[in-house]
């Protein structure tokens, strides 16, 4: 047994005897009660009950890969669930080649290293939120690729719209916001050759109940604060997997073009004045939405730029 095995018994909420859980797992009750001490380095507050047993402070609703493929209606997904993982974008990229072009889907109930853009940490607490990779094979050349990221935050929005959140807004490339306040980032890493055809691990990392104790450099909002209820993370798996599935083949058929239109409606930047980073270079524009190919359109001196993501990081100028 792991801490994790553990953690799946204990997930009702109820209280179980020190030596139920024994019998249970087969070990001693000194080794359940060691695994116990061990909950709280995840975030879990596990009571111990004189005498009596364990119990969790509250519930929890864990990843369940079997509900998760009841529940989507694209077959054609291998679905891997695990409990513990450093990246599942690292996960993915790493199988790329025995994969082969099957589309599988890589969540994880806790990340010790997940990736956000540019470098940064994703902040990745047990249970809490939906760490999520989707692999997907495209026949479409690297360059026009780079639209996808665009693809993905127009899904995301859909998606958490039909749940009930409405007022979302995407900013430019795919941060999914609310007011100002992060509700999701998207990390898209691709691999393949330059014409085609090219490998793309789709990284969504979405706050569904994030612990207020976890500390994170910007303002940021997750689902349950959003809908005033608890949400279903393998539903929303489950959905996500779908919409994303249906929107992959339109993309890659047509390419951008059905998704622009609602993006612009959704573009938080529009109009704003920002600050743009690129590398050691910093400078002010204003946003003009995106062009076609999806890069960011500013205006920056009197001249409209285009800018593609990469290397850049875009905030609201200091007022
Ligand atoms: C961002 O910086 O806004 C992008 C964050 C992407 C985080 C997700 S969580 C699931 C997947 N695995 C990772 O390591 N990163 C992405």
């Amino acid at each position: 047994m792991n801490r994790f095995d553990l953690i799946r018994v204990l997930s009702d909420g109820q209280l179980h005897s020190g030596a139920d859980l024994a019998a249970h797992f087969q070990v001693s009750r000194t080794a359940i009660w060691k695994h116990v001490e061990q909950l709280a380095e995840l975030g879990l507050d596990c009571e111990r009950i004189h005498g009596q047993g364990y119990r969790l402070a509250k519930p929890l609703g864990l990843l369940d890969a079997h509900r998760i493929r009841q529940m989507m209606g694209s077959r054609a997904v291998d679905v891997i669930v695990l409990s513990e993982i450093d990246s599942t974008n690292r996960y993915l990229t790493e199988r790329q080649k025995q994969i082969a072009g099957q589309t599988t889907l890589c969540v994880a109930e806790y990340q010790t290293g997940g990736r956000g853009r540019r470098g940064k940490h994703w902040v990745s607490p047990f249970a809490a939120n939906l760490y999520f990779s989707m692999l997907q094979r495209f026949d479409v050349s690297i360059s026009k690729i780079l639209g996808l990221s665009l693809v993905v935050g127009v899904v995301v929005e859909r998606v958490l719209r039909k749940m009930g959140c409405d007022g979302l807004g995407l900013k430019w490339p795919n941060d999914i916001v609310f007011y100002q306040k992060k509700l999701g980032g998207i990390l898209i890493e691709v691999a393949g050759e330059a014409e085609g055809p090219c490998d793309a691990v789709v990284g969504i990392g979405l706050n569904v109940s994030m612990p207020e104790a976890v500390q994170i450099d910007q303002p940021w909002t997750d689902l349950h604060a959003l809908l005033g209820a608890p949400v279903d993370r393998n539903e929303l798996t489950a959905s996500l997997v779908d919409e994303l599935a249906l929107a992959f083949e339109v993309f890659a058929k047509d390419g951008l073009a059905g998704f622009l239109e609602e993006w612009r409606t959704l573009d938080i930047l529009d109009g704003q004045e920002l600050t743009i980073e690129q590398g050691a270079k910093t400078f002010v524009g204003r946003g003009k939405g995106v062009a076609d190919d999806g890069s960011l359109l500013v205006e920056i001196d009197g001249s409209v730029k285009a800018l593609s993501s990469g290397e850049i990081s875009v905030r609201w100028a200091a007022k």
